[in-house]
Protein backbone atom coordinates (compact mmCIF):
# COMPACT_ATOMS: atom_id res chain seq x y z
CA UNK A 1 0.00 0.00 0.00
CA UNK A 2 1.66 3.38 -1.26
CA UNK A 3 1.80 5.64 2.07
CA UNK A 4 0.19 9.56 2.10
CA UNK A 5 4.17 10.63 2.08
CA UNK A 6 4.88 8.47 -0.99
CA UNK A 7 2.05 10.14 -2.92
CA UNK A 8 3.28 13.41 -1.54
CA UNK A 9 6.88 12.78 -2.76
CA UNK A 10 5.00 12.26 -6.52
CA UNK A 11 3.34 15.50 -6.41
CA UNK A 12 6.76 17.29 -5.53
CA UNK A 13 8.35 15.30 -8.34
CA UNK A 14 5.92 16.26 -10.73
CA UNK A 15 6.26 19.95 -9.50
CA UNK A 16 10.01 19.89 -9.98
CA UNK A 17 8.72 19.68 -14.11
CA UNK A 18 8.58 23.54 -13.62
CA UNK A 19 11.60 24.12 -11.88
CA UNK A 20 12.89 26.54 -15.24
CA UNK A 21 9.36 27.92 -16.47
CA UNK A 22 6.82 28.72 -13.47
CA UNK A 23 8.84 31.59 -12.32
CA UNK A 24 8.00 33.89 -10.72
CA UNK A 25 5.22 31.75 -9.77
CA UNK A 26 6.24 28.81 -7.31
CA UNK A 27 6.67 24.92 -8.74
CA UNK A 28 3.66 23.09 -7.93
CA UNK A 29 2.31 19.31 -8.18
CA UNK A 30 -0.51 17.39 -7.21
CA UNK A 31 -1.73 13.57 -7.61
CA UNK A 32 -5.43 12.84 -6.72
CA UNK A 33 -5.94 9.03 -5.63
CA UNK A 34 -8.51 6.68 -5.48
CA UNK A 35 -8.93 3.73 -3.01
CA UNK A 36 -4.99 4.53 -2.76
CA UNK A 37 -4.51 4.28 -6.66
CA UNK A 38 -3.57 7.34 -8.63
CA UNK A 39 -6.05 8.64 -10.87
CA UNK A 40 -4.89 11.78 -11.94
CA UNK A 41 -1.70 14.11 -12.13
CA UNK A 42 -1.05 17.82 -12.51
CA UNK A 43 1.63 20.13 -12.69
CA UNK A 44 2.04 24.00 -13.22
CA UNK A 45 3.92 24.75 -16.09
CA UNK A 46 4.12 28.73 -16.32
CA UNK A 47 2.47 31.55 -15.26
CA UNK A 48 -1.11 32.37 -16.37
CA UNK A 49 -1.43 28.63 -16.85
CA UNK A 50 -3.51 25.86 -15.34
CA UNK A 51 -2.63 25.51 -11.56
CA UNK A 52 -1.07 22.26 -11.17
CA UNK A 53 -4.54 21.11 -9.07
CA UNK A 54 -6.82 22.43 -11.75
CA UNK A 55 -4.52 20.20 -14.10
CA UNK A 56 -4.92 16.94 -12.20
CA UNK A 57 -8.95 17.87 -12.09
CA UNK A 58 -8.65 17.27 -15.61
CA UNK A 59 -6.46 15.17 -16.43
CA UNK A 60 -9.02 12.43 -13.45
CA UNK A 61 -11.88 13.68 -16.48
CA UNK A 62 -9.32 12.72 -19.03
CA UNK A 63 -8.81 9.59 -17.58
CA UNK A 64 -12.01 8.13 -16.64
CA UNK A 65 -14.66 10.49 -18.26
CA UNK A 66 -18.28 10.00 -17.14
CA UNK A 67 -17.47 8.52 -14.00
CA UNK A 68 -14.82 10.66 -13.03
CA UNK A 69 -17.28 13.02 -10.90
CA UNK A 70 -18.85 10.45 -8.80
CA UNK A 71 -15.24 8.63 -8.52
CA UNK A 72 -13.72 12.30 -7.53
CA UNK A 73 -16.66 12.85 -4.31
CA UNK A 74 -14.42 9.42 -2.76
CA UNK A 75 -10.73 10.45 -3.53
CA UNK A 76 -8.11 12.47 -1.58
CA UNK A 77 -5.67 15.10 -3.33
CA UNK A 78 -1.98 15.45 -2.49
CA UNK A 79 -0.81 19.37 -3.27
CA UNK A 80 2.60 20.34 -2.81
CA UNK A 81 1.63 23.68 -2.18
CA UNK A 82 -1.73 25.45 -0.38
CA UNK A 83 -4.39 25.87 -3.14
CA UNK A 84 -4.63 29.52 -3.91
CA UNK A 85 -8.14 31.26 -2.83
CA UNK A 86 -7.74 34.60 -4.82
CA UNK A 87 -8.38 35.11 -8.42
CA UNK A 88 -5.43 36.03 -10.09
CA UNK A 89 -4.25 35.09 -13.92
CA UNK A 90 -6.59 32.19 -13.66
CA UNK A 91 -9.73 31.87 -11.09
CA UNK A 92 -9.10 29.88 -7.82
CA UNK A 93 -8.06 26.53 -7.37
CA UNK A 94 -10.15 26.20 -3.84
CA UNK A 95 -13.45 26.82 -5.91
CA UNK A 96 -12.32 24.03 -8.63
CA UNK A 97 -11.60 22.08 -5.49
CA UNK A 98 -14.63 22.54 -3.91
CA UNK A 99 -16.74 22.17 -7.34
CA UNK A 100 -14.78 18.58 -7.76
CA UNK A 101 -16.49 17.23 -4.63
CA UNK A 102 -12.76 15.69 -3.07
CA UNK A 103 -12.85 14.51 0.33
CA UNK A 104 -9.76 15.11 1.96
CA UNK A 105 -6.83 17.25 0.80
CA UNK A 106 -3.59 16.73 1.91
CA UNK A 107 -1.20 20.30 1.76
CA UNK A 108 2.51 20.27 1.73
CA UNK A 109 3.71 23.75 2.71
CA UNK A 110 1.41 26.55 3.36
CA UNK A 111 1.26 30.10 1.73
CA UNK A 112 0.74 33.33 3.38
CA UNK A 113 0.31 35.04 0.40
CA UNK A 114 -3.04 33.36 0.02
CA UNK A 115 -5.81 33.99 2.26
CA UNK A 116 -6.18 30.43 4.35
CA UNK A 117 -7.57 27.93 2.50
CA UNK A 118 -7.41 25.26 5.21
CA UNK A 119 -9.05 27.53 7.63
CA UNK A 120 -11.85 28.31 5.13
CA UNK A 121 -13.12 25.23 3.76
CA UNK A 122 -15.02 23.35 6.41
CA UNK A 123 -16.36 20.66 4.31
CA UNK A 124 -12.85 19.37 3.04
CA UNK A 125 -10.84 17.27 5.32
CA UNK A 126 -7.29 19.16 5.26
CA UNK A 127 -4.19 17.85 6.47
CA UNK A 128 -1.21 20.33 6.23
CA UNK A 129 2.33 20.18 6.52
CA UNK A 130 3.28 16.48 5.22
CA UNK A 131 6.66 16.67 3.51
CA UNK A 132 6.65 20.35 4.44
CA UNK A 133 10.40 21.08 4.66
CA UNK A 134 11.25 19.76 1.10
CA UNK A 135 8.19 21.56 -0.78
CA UNK A 136 9.59 24.67 1.20
CA UNK A 137 13.23 23.68 -0.12
CA UNK A 138 11.99 23.36 -3.15
CA UNK A 139 10.36 26.88 -3.65
CA UNK A 140 12.59 28.20 -1.16
CA UNK A 141 12.79 31.17 -3.39
CA UNK A 142 9.29 31.88 -3.89
CA UNK A 143 8.77 31.95 0.63
CA UNK A 144 11.78 33.99 0.44
CA UNK A 145 10.37 36.75 -1.77
CA UNK A 146 7.01 36.26 0.03
CA UNK A 147 8.13 36.43 3.77
CA UNK A 148 11.37 38.02 3.70
CA UNK A 149 10.34 40.42 0.79
CA UNK A 150 13.91 39.38 -0.81
CA UNK A 151 15.15 36.96 -3.31
CA UNK A 152 16.87 34.01 -2.39
CA UNK A 153 20.34 34.29 -2.40
CA UNK A 154 23.32 32.08 -3.75
CA UNK A 155 26.62 32.91 -3.58
CA UNK A 156 28.86 30.85 -5.82
CA UNK A 157 32.78 31.21 -5.91
CA UNK A 158 35.30 28.93 -7.75
CA UNK A 159 38.38 28.60 -5.53
CA UNK A 160 41.77 26.60 -5.51
CA UNK A 161 43.16 25.12 -2.12
CA UNK A 162 44.45 28.12 -0.45
CA UNK A 163 41.39 29.89 -1.23
CA UNK A 164 42.60 32.00 -4.17
CA UNK A 165 39.73 32.91 -6.73
CA UNK A 166 42.09 34.87 -9.25
CA UNK A 167 45.47 36.32 -10.01
CA UNK A 168 46.21 39.85 -8.98
CA UNK A 169 47.81 40.19 -12.08
CA UNK A 170 44.52 40.11 -13.79
CA UNK A 171 46.15 37.71 -16.02
CA UNK A 172 42.79 35.13 -16.23
CA UNK A 173 42.78 31.17 -16.11
CA UNK A 174 40.09 28.98 -15.38
CA UNK A 175 40.65 27.26 -12.00
CA UNK A 176 37.86 24.63 -12.42
CA UNK A 177 37.23 22.12 -14.47
CA UNK A 178 34.75 21.76 -17.29
CA UNK A 179 32.30 19.48 -15.03
CA UNK A 180 31.86 22.74 -12.65
CA UNK A 181 32.33 25.57 -15.44
CA UNK A 182 29.03 23.48 -16.95
CA UNK A 183 27.72 23.23 -13.23
CA UNK A 184 27.52 26.91 -12.81
CA UNK A 185 25.99 27.34 -15.98
CA UNK A 186 23.18 25.22 -14.57
CA UNK A 187 23.66 27.11 -11.43
CA UNK A 188 22.99 30.35 -13.13
CA UNK A 189 19.98 28.71 -15.49
CA UNK A 190 18.28 27.65 -11.65
CA UNK A 191 18.63 31.47 -10.80
CA UNK A 192 16.60 34.70 -12.09
CA UNK A 193 18.87 37.12 -11.97
CA UNK A 194 22.85 36.81 -11.65
CA UNK A 195 24.44 39.94 -9.60
CA UNK A 196 28.14 40.49 -10.15
CA UNK A 197 30.14 43.62 -8.95
CA UNK A 198 32.00 46.45 -11.21
CA UNK A 199 35.56 45.37 -10.45
CA UNK A 200 34.49 41.77 -12.01
CA UNK A 201 33.53 43.60 -14.69
CA UNK A 202 36.40 45.38 -14.98
CA UNK A 203 38.89 42.76 -15.13
CA UNK A 204 36.95 39.51 -16.57
CA UNK A 205 34.60 41.01 -18.33
CA UNK A 206 31.86 38.03 -18.68
CA UNK A 207 28.80 37.82 -20.31
CA UNK A 208 27.03 36.23 -16.94
CA UNK A 209 24.50 33.91 -19.37
CA UNK A 210 23.57 29.99 -19.09
CA UNK A 211 25.51 28.07 -21.84
CA UNK A 212 25.20 24.42 -22.50
CA UNK A 213 23.85 23.92 -19.13
CA UNK A 214 22.42 20.16 -19.92
CA UNK A 215 19.38 21.67 -18.90
CA UNK A 216 16.61 21.48 -22.17
CA UNK A 217 17.93 24.61 -24.06
CA UNK A 218 13.86 25.32 -25.18
CA UNK A 219 13.16 25.98 -21.34
CA UNK A 220 16.59 27.73 -19.93
CA UNK A 221 15.39 31.59 -19.20
CA UNK A 222 18.49 33.95 -19.52
CA UNK A 223 18.55 35.40 -15.72
CA UNK A 224 18.49 39.18 -15.37
CA UNK A 225 22.03 40.65 -15.29
CA UNK A 226 22.71 43.24 -12.42
CA UNK A 227 25.23 45.62 -11.55
CA UNK A 228 25.69 47.81 -8.68
CA UNK A 229 26.98 50.58 -10.71
CA UNK A 230 28.13 53.31 -7.92
CA UNK A 231 30.85 55.54 -9.17
CA UNK A 232 29.69 54.81 -12.92
CA UNK A 233 32.16 52.79 -14.10
CA UNK A 234 30.01 50.86 -17.12
CA UNK A 235 29.89 52.45 -20.58
CA UNK A 236 27.29 50.03 -21.88
CA UNK A 237 29.78 48.02 -23.98
CA UNK A 238 30.72 45.28 -22.01
CA UNK A 239 29.52 41.85 -22.57
CA UNK A 240 27.36 42.36 -19.77
CA UNK A 241 25.44 44.14 -21.87
CA UNK A 242 25.32 41.47 -24.60
CA UNK A 243 21.82 40.89 -26.86
CA UNK A 244 21.43 37.31 -25.05
CA UNK A 245 19.89 38.23 -21.52
CA UNK A 246 18.81 41.38 -20.15
CA UNK A 247 20.63 43.94 -17.58
CA UNK A 248 19.72 45.88 -14.75
CA UNK A 249 22.03 48.48 -13.34
CA UNK A 250 21.50 50.55 -10.38
CA UNK A 251 23.30 53.98 -10.38
CA UNK A 252 23.13 57.44 -8.17
CA UNK A 253 23.52 59.73 -10.41
CA UNK A 254 22.62 59.79 -15.06
CA UNK A 255 24.11 57.22 -16.06
CA UNK A 256 26.06 57.42 -19.50
CA UNK A 257 24.65 53.75 -20.66
CA UNK A 258 22.72 53.59 -23.84
CA UNK A 259 22.20 50.24 -24.66
CA UNK A 260 18.63 48.61 -25.68
CA UNK A 261 19.31 45.31 -23.66
CA UNK A 262 19.49 47.07 -20.52
CA UNK A 263 17.02 49.03 -17.66
CA UNK A 264 18.82 51.84 -15.34
CA UNK A 265 17.87 52.55 -11.98
CA UNK A 266 18.32 55.80 -10.14
CA UNK A 267 18.35 54.97 -6.73
CA UNK A 268 19.56 57.21 -4.00
CA UNK A 269 23.30 57.12 -2.10
CA UNK A 270 21.52 55.32 0.71
CA UNK A 271 19.75 52.92 -0.87
CA UNK A 272 22.88 51.62 -2.71
CA UNK A 273 24.91 51.07 0.28
CA UNK A 274 22.28 48.74 1.70
CA UNK A 275 22.51 45.52 -0.60
CA UNK A 276 19.16 44.57 1.32
CA UNK A 277 17.19 47.35 0.00
CA UNK A 278 18.26 46.78 -3.58
CA UNK A 279 17.41 43.33 -3.14
CA UNK A 280 14.29 44.34 -1.93
CA UNK A 281 13.95 45.83 -4.93
CA UNK A 282 14.33 43.30 -7.51
CA UNK A 283 11.82 41.17 -5.44
CA UNK A 284 9.27 43.48 -5.44
CA UNK A 285 9.46 45.40 -8.74
CA UNK A 286 10.57 42.23 -10.78
CA UNK A 287 9.01 39.79 -8.71
CA UNK A 288 12.87 38.15 -9.15
CA UNK A 289 12.62 34.66 -6.04
CA UNK A 290 16.72 34.00 -6.90
CA UNK A 291 20.01 35.89 -7.14
CA UNK A 292 23.16 34.46 -7.76
CA UNK A 293 26.36 36.33 -6.79
CA UNK A 294 29.00 35.94 -8.94
CA UNK A 295 31.40 38.64 -7.70
CA UNK A 296 34.91 39.12 -6.31
CA UNK A 297 35.97 39.55 -2.75
CA UNK A 298 34.80 42.81 -2.16
CA UNK A 299 30.84 42.62 -3.10
CA UNK A 300 30.80 39.08 -1.62
CA UNK A 301 31.71 40.17 1.93
CA UNK A 302 29.60 43.37 1.66
CA UNK A 303 27.04 40.76 1.09
CA UNK A 304 28.13 38.70 4.01
CA UNK A 305 28.12 41.89 6.25
CA UNK A 306 24.40 42.47 5.45
CA UNK A 307 23.75 38.44 6.38
CA UNK A 308 22.31 38.25 3.11
CA UNK A 309 24.15 35.15 1.41
CA UNK A 310 20.93 32.06 2.43
CA UNK A 311 23.84 29.54 0.52
CA UNK A 312 26.97 29.26 -0.49
CA UNK A 313 28.50 26.94 -3.36
CA UNK A 314 31.93 26.72 -3.87
CA UNK A 315 33.67 24.82 -6.97
CA UNK A 316 37.48 23.81 -5.33
CA UNK A 317 40.03 22.38 -7.47
CA UNK A 318 42.97 21.01 -6.80
CA UNK A 319 45.76 23.81 -7.51
CA UNK A 320 47.03 26.32 -5.48
CA UNK A 321 47.07 29.93 -7.00
CA UNK A 322 49.99 31.33 -4.91
CA UNK A 323 51.18 34.31 -3.76
CA UNK A 324 49.91 36.18 -6.45
CA UNK A 325 46.00 35.10 -5.49
CA UNK A 326 42.92 37.19 -4.46
CA UNK A 327 41.45 35.29 -1.72
CA UNK A 328 37.77 34.70 -2.04
CA UNK A 329 36.84 36.57 1.33
CA UNK A 330 38.67 39.32 3.00
CA UNK A 331 36.14 39.58 6.33
CA UNK A 332 39.23 38.88 8.86
CA UNK A 333 40.90 42.15 8.00
CA UNK A 334 38.23 44.01 7.53
CA UNK A 335 35.87 43.26 9.86
CA UNK A 336 37.08 42.05 13.18
CA UNK A 337 33.70 41.30 14.46
CA UNK A 338 32.50 38.96 11.53
CA UNK A 339 35.75 37.51 11.44
CA UNK A 340 35.00 33.95 12.43
CA UNK A 341 31.86 33.21 10.88
CA UNK A 342 30.93 29.38 11.03
CA UNK A 343 28.89 27.30 8.02
CA UNK A 344 26.84 24.20 8.02
CA UNK A 345 27.70 22.02 5.28
CA UNK A 346 24.83 20.58 3.33
CA UNK A 347 26.41 18.58 0.82
CA UNK A 348 30.12 17.82 -0.56
CA UNK A 349 29.95 16.44 -4.28
CA UNK A 350 32.73 15.46 -6.73
CA UNK A 351 33.03 17.01 -10.43
CA UNK A 352 35.96 15.50 -12.08
CA UNK A 353 38.65 16.71 -10.40
CA UNK A 354 36.92 19.21 -8.72
CA UNK A 355 35.24 19.08 -4.87
CA UNK A 356 31.36 21.31 -4.84
CA UNK A 357 30.58 22.31 -1.58
CA UNK A 358 27.48 23.40 -0.69
CA UNK A 359 27.52 25.78 2.69
CA UNK A 360 24.53 27.59 4.77
CA UNK A 361 26.45 30.41 6.72
CA UNK A 362 25.53 30.44 10.67
CA UNK A 363 25.14 34.34 11.46
N1 LIG B 1 36.65 32.61 -8.89
C1 LIG B 1 35.45 33.12 -8.92
O1 LIG B 1 34.44 32.43 -8.73
C2 LIG B 1 35.29 34.59 -9.20
C3 LIG B 1 34.01 35.12 -9.41
C4 LIG B 1 33.89 36.47 -9.65
C5 LIG B 1 35.03 37.27 -9.67
N2 LIG B 1 36.23 36.72 -9.47
C6 LIG B 1 37.45 37.55 -9.50
O2 LIG B 1 37.28 38.62 -8.59
C7 LIG B 1 38.05 39.73 -9.02
C8 LIG B 1 37.24 41.00 -8.88
O3 LIG B 1 36.85 41.09 -7.56
P1 LIG B 1 36.69 42.47 -6.80
O4 LIG B 1 36.53 42.10 -5.38
O5 LIG B 1 37.79 43.37 -7.19
O6 LIG B 1 35.40 43.08 -7.44
P2 LIG B 1 33.81 42.78 -7.30
O7 LIG B 1 33.51 42.23 -5.95
O8 LIG B 1 33.39 41.98 -8.47
O9 LIG B 1 33.24 44.23 -7.45
C9 LIG B 1 33.51 45.14 -6.43
C10 LIG B 1 33.00 46.51 -6.79
O10 LIG B 1 31.58 46.52 -6.78
C11 LIG B 1 31.15 47.83 -6.45
N3 LIG B 1 30.08 47.80 -5.44
C12 LIG B 1 28.83 48.25 -5.62
N4 LIG B 1 28.11 48.11 -4.49
C13 LIG B 1 28.92 47.58 -3.58
C14 LIG B 1 28.76 47.24 -2.22
N5 LIG B 1 27.59 47.38 -1.58
N6 LIG B 1 29.81 46.72 -1.57
C15 LIG B 1 30.97 46.52 -2.19
N7 LIG B 1 31.21 46.84 -3.47
C16 LIG B 1 30.19 47.37 -4.17
C17 LIG B 1 32.37 48.58 -5.93
O11 LIG B 1 32.76 49.54 -6.90
P3 LIG B 1 32.39 51.07 -6.63
O12 LIG B 1 32.92 51.40 -5.27
O13 LIG B 1 33.05 51.81 -7.72
O14 LIG B 1 30.91 51.16 -6.68
C18 LIG B 1 33.41 47.51 -5.78
O15 LIG B 1 34.70 47.97 -5.99
C19 LIG B 1 38.45 39.45 -10.44
O16 LIG B 1 39.84 39.18 -10.47
C20 LIG B 1 37.69 38.21 -10.81
O17 LIG B 1 38.41 37.37 -11.67
C21 LIG B 1 36.41 35.41 -9.25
Amino acid sequence: MTSPAEHMNEALTLAKKGLLTTRPNPMVGCVITHKNKVIGRGWHKHSGGNHAEVNAIQDVVNNLGQEAESVLKESEMFVTLEPCSTTGKTPPCSEAIKQSGIKRVYIASEDSSQDGFSKKEKDIEIIEGLLRDEARELNRGFFSRIEKKRPFITAKMAIGLDGGIALNTGKSQWITSESSRKDVHKLRAMNEAILTGTGTVKIDNPSLTSRNSGLPEDEVQQPLRVVIDRNKHLTGKENIFSSQAKTLIFSSETSRIQNENSEVFQRSKEDLESLESLMEFLAKEKSINTVLVEAGSVLFDSFVNEQLIDELVLYQAPKILGQDRKTFSKLNETNQKLSTIGFDIKSITTLDKDKKIILKPKY
